[in-house]
This record gives structure tokens, sequence and C-alpha cells, in this order.
């Protein structure tokens, strides 16, 4: 084999050495800057890398919001016209084309995000001339605040509707379990009988406060950020209560930075969708004990389980497992937010659009997770078998109220009559009689331990779960006879909710026809 030797080793070692330095990687795609359609990169800048568009474009996210940004551009059309600030020809071309943007525009990452693409499309239909009035008074500042907010405005009334809907189908349940009952714990141990109506109305009063919460937090997001400009407003006499009627708002975001910057609105709606699914995680964490043999308290329908694909008897309740870990993720966009607004300077910084992921996500797995279980609660069978034989096998459930008797019949303190009763629960312990802890002792001990002359009737008579439950008549006691009006009530509010949901609802709709029925369009936009 021949080698021819290089004449200068030198050289080839450069040669040699500059190749291996070179990046791996290719050079970047540039994209067209020169072509006309780049309506957003061509004046002060040159090329736009690809990577860079991919890097920081929204188009990922943005067809959410389309709709609500072609009717942004409507309102602001009509307002610019009705203010003398555009002709009514100009008007009028403005929103024919608008009327036309696809109801799946395809958007394009060079043109950065859906504000763009849709001023894009617009040009590119009636020409620069006309269509390029389109962003004048705007900016995508003010104008993704208030596409945020008109769009989050229907997850939060779908979630109140699903919220709702559980509350109901917990609070049937609760209805016609209003007397069963049932061991309730403190530490995860047995501590007193409650019944089965009040424990699920407790998870129903819980989220009876989110949906307080969620129409609180509704009436802070329907307010308009439009008119705010980039953050400073505008010289043109722009209308911005016309706008924000027209997209049916209940009023402005006044400051023009506030209006471009604050994302407030976001993270008070996570917050809520995080305390939704942080209560939902509760009765997901019961509902996975209740199911095991051990407790035996409940049973989900088996389309609602899965089994193993080794264990032929499994039978596992995956809801509210899944549900357990979205919990955590909606915590996360929570958390992820609150860090990306923390000690930002005012005002827009395309961090802020980095949140609308958080927000999304967080309103999503909260609606589906209130889906699936009002579905899987409605199914579920409750052991009620068990559950009173669990109390009717455990004395000690009654221990104090066996201590609540010695103070009242014998005059003892209560911390005497509880140290008695105490001395007690470890005899029977020691003699191997719990859970039957009172039924099984002599009542020669009986006597002794207590220090009061009381009979084994006399004690039995008092311990009748039943009798213990409705003697129970303070507010909100699991006496079933409260237990069944609660019910009741919490129907009442429920039907009030819903009276509330579909007036927000109609609202929204009628601002949407008005838009429509001034903007002179008669059918709605695309597919829609
Ligand atoms: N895509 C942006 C967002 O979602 C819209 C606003 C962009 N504004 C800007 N000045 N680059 O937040």
């Amino acid at each position: 084999m021949s080698h021819t030797p290089s004449a200068r080793p030198i050289d080839d070692l450069k040669t040699i050495l500059s190749v291996s330095l070179m990046p791996s990687y290719p050079k970047h795609e540039r994209t067209d800057s020169n072509d006309e359609s780049d309506v957003i990169h061509v004046g002060r800048l040159g090329e736009f890398s690809t990577d860079a568009a991919r890097y920081t474009s929204s188009i990922d996210i943005d067809p959410r919001i389309l709709d609500s940004v072609v009717e942004i551009n409507l309102a602001h059309v009509l307002m610019l016209q009705k203010r003398g600030i555009i002709e009514n020809e100009t008007a009028n071309k403005l929103v024919r084309a608008l009327n036309e943007v696809p109801a799946d525009l395809k958007l394009n990452a060079h043109l950065e995000d859906v504000h763009m693409n849709v001023e894009d499309y617009v040009i590119q239909n009636i020409g620069k001339d006309v269509g390029g009035t389109l962003n004048l008074g705007k900016s995508r500042n003010d104008q993704v605040a208030t596409a945020l907010r008109m769009t989050l405005r229907k997850s939060l009334l779908s979630i109140m509707r699903k919220l709702t809907f559980l509350q109901q189908v917990l609070v049937q349940e609760a209805s016609q379990n209003h007397a069963t009952l049932m061991p309730g714990y403190t530490h995860l141990q047995r501590a007193q009988p409650v019944t089965l109506g009040h424990y699920l109305l407790c998870h129903e009063e819980v989220l009876e406060r989110d949906m307080e919460r969620l129409l609180e937090c509704y009436a802070r997001v329907n307010k308009s950020p439009m008119g705010a400009g980039a953050l400073a407003g505008s010289g043109l006499p722009l209308d911005r209560k016309m706008a924000s009627a027209l997209l049916g708002f209940n009023g402005l975001v006044e400051n023009s930075l506030d209006a471009v910057s604050s994302r407030d609105f976001a993270i008070e709606s996570i917050y809520v969708c995080a305390q939704i699914m942080s209560d939902l995680s509760s009765l997901a964490e019961e509902l996975i004990l209740w199911t095991t043999r051990e407790f035996s308290f409940a049973v989900v329908s088996d389309s609602f389980t899965a089994t193993s694909s080794m264990m032929p008897q499994k039978k596992n309740a995956i809801i509210p497992e899944v549900a357990r870990a979205r919990c955590s993720q909606v915590l996360g966009d929570l958390v992820a937010s609150f860090g990306l607004v923390k000690a930002l300077p005012l005002s827009y910084n395309l961090d802020l659009q980095e949140l609308t992921r958080n927000l999304w996500s967080a309103t999503d797995k909260t609606e589906e997770t209130l889906d699936i279980f009002a579905q899987m609660i409605r199914e579920i069978k409750f052991n009620s078998k068990q559950m009173i034989e669990a109390v009717r096998n455990d004395e000690t459930l009654l221990a104090t109220e066996l201590a609540d008797y010695l103070v009242r019949k014998y005059g003892l303190s209560f911390r005497e009559a509880h140290q008695r009763v105490g001395a007690l629960i470890k005899h029977a312990d020691a003699s191997g009689f719990l859970p039957r802890a009172f039924s099984e002792v002599k009542e020669e001990d009986l006597r002794s331990v207590l220090g009061v002359e009381i009979s084994k009737a006399e004690l039995m008579g008092i311990l009748d779960p039943n009798s213990v439950l409705s003697s129970r008549t303070a507010i909100g006691a699991p006496n079933p006879r409260l237990v069944k009006q609660s019910c009741k009530n919490q129907l009442e509010r429920l039907e009030n909710h819903r009276v509330k949901i579909d007036l927000l609802e109609d609202s929204l709709t009628r601002a949407r026809k008005n838009l429509r029925r001034f903007a002179g369009l008669r059918s709605r936009r695309g597919a829609h």
C-alpha cells in the first residue's frame, strides 16, 4: 500500500484540527425574511432562525385561543369604526376577512403566534393597505391577556358545571345513606361513629367552598385588558368600555401596565384547580383504602377498575390513583407559575407566554378529574353491611360516650371520667377483649375500674350507636335527621349554582351574538 507523505505536515494538522473543532450541528436554517408574508420580522429585523421560531413560538398552544383572538379583532375594528378612527369601508373589509379566518387556521411558527397569524391571514386576503390597519391601536400584549381571559371563562364555567354535578352525585349518595352507621377515624384509627351520609356530605361541603372560590375567581377573570396596547395605551381615542362590552366582560383592568402584565387571574384559577384537586385527592385516597379487602367499605364498578397482567384476582381502583398523581401535577403548575412571575419586571415579558401552558394543564386536568369522579361515584357500591358491622363490633368507638355519661350521671370531672374509661379499655386490652371492650368485661371489674356503682345492663343501655347519634342535635352533627336535612339544603344550593352558571353562560352567548350582529355577520365563523 502506497502512502503519500504530505509535503507540509503542519498544514495537515491544522486541517485535521479545524475539521474536528467544527461544531457538529448544522447551520441554522433561515426564514426568507425578504418574503413579504413575514409581517413581523420584515421591518426592524433580518432573518429569523427556524430554531429560534420553534423554541419561542406559542403556536402549539394557540389554537385554543384562536376563536377569542378573532372576536377581539372584530370588537376592536368595530370600536375603531365607531370612534371614526377607520373608514366604514375599511372596517367592513376587515370584518369580512376576519369572518373568513378558518376555525382550524394553520399556524406558522415563523410568525411567532396566533396573533400575527391572524393578522397575516387578513393581509394576505385583502392586501396590506386595508389589512395592515388591523393592529392599529392594539398590541399582542393586551390582545393575549384578553384572549386568555375569554378562553379561561369557558374553562371555568365547564369546571363549575362538572363540580356541581359531582356535588349532586355525592349529595344523592349521602341522602340514601343518611342513617348508615360507619366508623369515623382520626389518625386513621377508629374514633367515633358517624354515618356514611355525614361522611359523604363532608366531601361535598368541601367542594361547595371550591364552587364559591370558582365564582369569585371568575369575577376577577372577567375584566377586559383591551385598549392597554403594548403597555401604555394608545394616542388614538379608543373606547375601552365599548370593546369590553362587545366581548362580554364585566369591566376593565384599568391600569394599562397592569392590564398587559398581570397573570394573577391565571394563577388564582390554577390555585382553585389545585385546591379542587387536593380535595379530590383526599376522597381518592379514601376510596383506595375503602376498596381494599381490609376495609371492604366500597366496590368500584368494573368499568372504572383494572386488573393485573399477572395476578388474575386483582381489581385495582386505578382512577383514584391517577387522580392522586394529577393533583401533584396541578400543584406543580401552580408552583411553576408563581416561579415564573416572581420578581418579573413590568410589563410584558415573553416568560408570561409559558405560564399559559400551566394554566391549561391545570384547568384540563381538573375538569377531566371532576368528570370521571362523578361517573365513578355514581356507580360505586358502598358496603353498608360491612360499615354497620364495623361499628357494632367495635365498642371502643363509644368510649367517649361512656366518659360523658360518667360526667352527667355520677358527677365526675371530664378528665377523671376520661382516665377511668381509659383504664377500662386498658384492662379489656390486657384481657384480650378488644374490640368488645365493654360487653365482655366482668361486672365487678367494671365497677372497680370505673369506681362507680354501674351495672352491665346500664352500661350496655347507653352504648347503642343509633341512639348516640340521634342524641347529637347541634348543627352539623352526624345525626341522621340532620344529615337528611343538610342534603335537602344542599340540593337547593346546587340548584342556585346551576342558575348562576346558566346566567354567566347566557351573558357570554349574548355578547357573542351581539358582536356578530353588530358586525353584520349572520353565520358563525367557519365550522363553529
Ligand atoms: N404569544 C404571546 C403570548 O402568548 C403573545 C404576546 C407576545 N408579545 C410580544 N411582545 N412578543 O403571550
